[in-house]
């Protein structure tokens, strides 16, 4: 079968991007299938470093039909900087990338509400990248969205205004301040944000949009696989932020999951074969929400610090703890995990000891191993087992019979707890950092 999609399964920065870049040789075809530019998917090769928000990770490799697809949502204005910064690299964007006429578009007012709206949470902020994505999300399922075909048509603009003016409308009920507000939007977002001029980038922006090919990429992805060419599906931010499976309402507007791949393309259960889930050794978090394994001591400290734990995105220090095992069951149960992917194991390089959640010890005494409804509404004590570490560097490493025992039976370990085969073990940020175990 055609399609295999690899998705993250805890909260995102998983290392989707270094994983989509070393499988996509394999590949024909590449497609992002939800999600936006609140995604910051880090490849690294050859000496370069670079991050992609809403451009597909296969874009790098000739020959690859890279594809934006009807789930993501698309900021005109990022995606204008995107391709600019990928000039080096000479890529033939006429050949190798698409971008689905039915994506919505993100407009400036929706980064505006993003902002209102987290505002107006006091204490219980998502902490939400501010790129507009609930806002725009919002929109599409309220059925009022503006989408990529529609900036080809002639009453675009005027569609625009309209939607900008119910914009507005819902920043008064906000008190949105437009001029103080802005500033606190440009720091945090690091993003240059002036109204007065952001609809003439915005408008310029999407006059740019229009050179590259706006498609039916439903049609397109449908009539390659039928030839028998083979896709692989990118997910952005991971299972524990899916709007129906995540930690709601601490989550992001889209699913995130298995099933975000057929919607979000077009392509039908029956044409998925394997779905690769891809964790970190250890768990990590960005904004606001219950996690369960957090550490807010010096071991936390130490990973974030050897992990370079630090928003792709953003730039905030990403919240830290050990392996959630309930949380990884949970996660590789609602998607049909078939290959487990472990990243960053080079980051427990220099522990003795290193801990697992394998179950939760809950308000009322009583213990459970599941990421239910009830857990995520109190705070749980994560029930540890103890795991000796490798306390060795693994650079250099090529092949899993070369690796320490004591990480093998870490590998072992999680294999056996979720019944899944592990076929990556990634050891460092580079391509060739990457172990193969099947
Ligand atoms: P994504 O959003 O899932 O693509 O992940 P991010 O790019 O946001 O975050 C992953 C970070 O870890 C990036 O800085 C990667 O370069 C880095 N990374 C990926 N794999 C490894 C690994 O095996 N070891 C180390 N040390 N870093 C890694
Ligand atoms: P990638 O694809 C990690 C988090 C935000 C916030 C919540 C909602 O790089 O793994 P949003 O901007 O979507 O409204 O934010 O989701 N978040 C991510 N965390 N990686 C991501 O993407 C994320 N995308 C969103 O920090 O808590
Ligand atoms: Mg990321």
């Amino acid at each position: 079968m055609a399609v295999d999609i690899l998705l993250g399964l805890q909260w995102g920065d998983e290392g989707k991007g270094k994983i989509v870049d070393v499988l996509a040789p394999k590949y024909e075809i590449v497609a992002r299938f939800q999600g936006g530019p609140n995604a910051g998917h880090t490849l690294e090769f050859d000496g370069n470093k670079h991050v992609l928000h809403q451009i597909p990770s296969g874009i790098f490799h000739d020959n690859i039909i890279n594809i934006i697809g009807n789930g993501v949502v698309i900021d005109p204005i990022i995606f204008r900087k995107e391709i600019e910064a990928l000039a080096k690299y000479n890529i033939d964007f006429g050949r190798n990338l698409f971008i689905s006429k039915r994506a919505h578009l993100i407009l400036p007012t929706h980064r505006l509400l993003d902002l209102a709206s987290e505002q107006n949470k006091g204490t219980s902020k998502i902490g939400s990248t501010l790129k507009g994505i609930s806002p725009t999300y919002q929109d599409k399922i309220g059925r009022q969205g503006l989408r990529i075909g529609d900036i080809l048509l002639p009453n675009f603009k005027e569609r625009y205004h309209e939607m900008v003016q119910k914009h507005f409308s819902i920043l008064k009920y906000y008190a949105f301040n437009i001029d103080e507000d802005i500033k606190k939007i440009q720091e945090f977002a690091k993003y240059d944000f002036k109204f007065e001029t952001i609809e003439n980038t915005y408008f310029e922006a999407i006059e740019y949009v229009k050179q590259f090919n706006l498609a039916d990429t439903d049609y397109l992805i449908n009539e390659e696989i039928y030839k028998g060419k083979s896709v692989l599906a990118e997910g952005a931010q991971g299972a524990l932020l899916d709007i129906d499976f995540g930690s709601y309402p601490y989550v992001t507007s889209s699913n995130t999951t298995a099933s975000g791949a057929c919607s979000g393309l077009g392509i039908a259960p029956n044409k998925i074969n394997n779905v690769f889930g891809i964790f970190k050794a250890y768990s990590t978090r960005v904004g606001g929400g219950p996690f369960p394994t957090e550490l807010n001591d010096d071991t936390g400290e130490k990973i974030r610090q050897i992990g370079r734990e630090f928003g792709s995105t953003t730039g905030r220090p990403r919240r830290c703890g050990w392996l959630d095992m309930p949380a990884l069951k949970y996660s590789c149960m609602i998607n049909g995990v078939t290959q487990l992917m472990m990243m960053k194991a080079d980051v427990l390089n220099d522990f003795e000891q290193i801990k697992v959640a394998a179950g939760y010890h809950t308000g009322t005494g009583k213990p459970s191993n599941k990421l239910t409804f009830d857990i995520l509404q109190q705070a749980v004590v994560p029930s540890y087992i103890d795991i000796k570490g490798w306390n060795k560097a693994l650079s250099g490493i090529k092949s899993y019979e070369d690796l320490p025992s004591e990480l093998k039976a870490y590998v072992q370990y999680i294999e056996n707890e979720l019944d899944i085969p592990m076929s990556i073990i990634s050891l460092g940020p580079d391509r060739s950092e990457t172990v193969f175990k099947m």
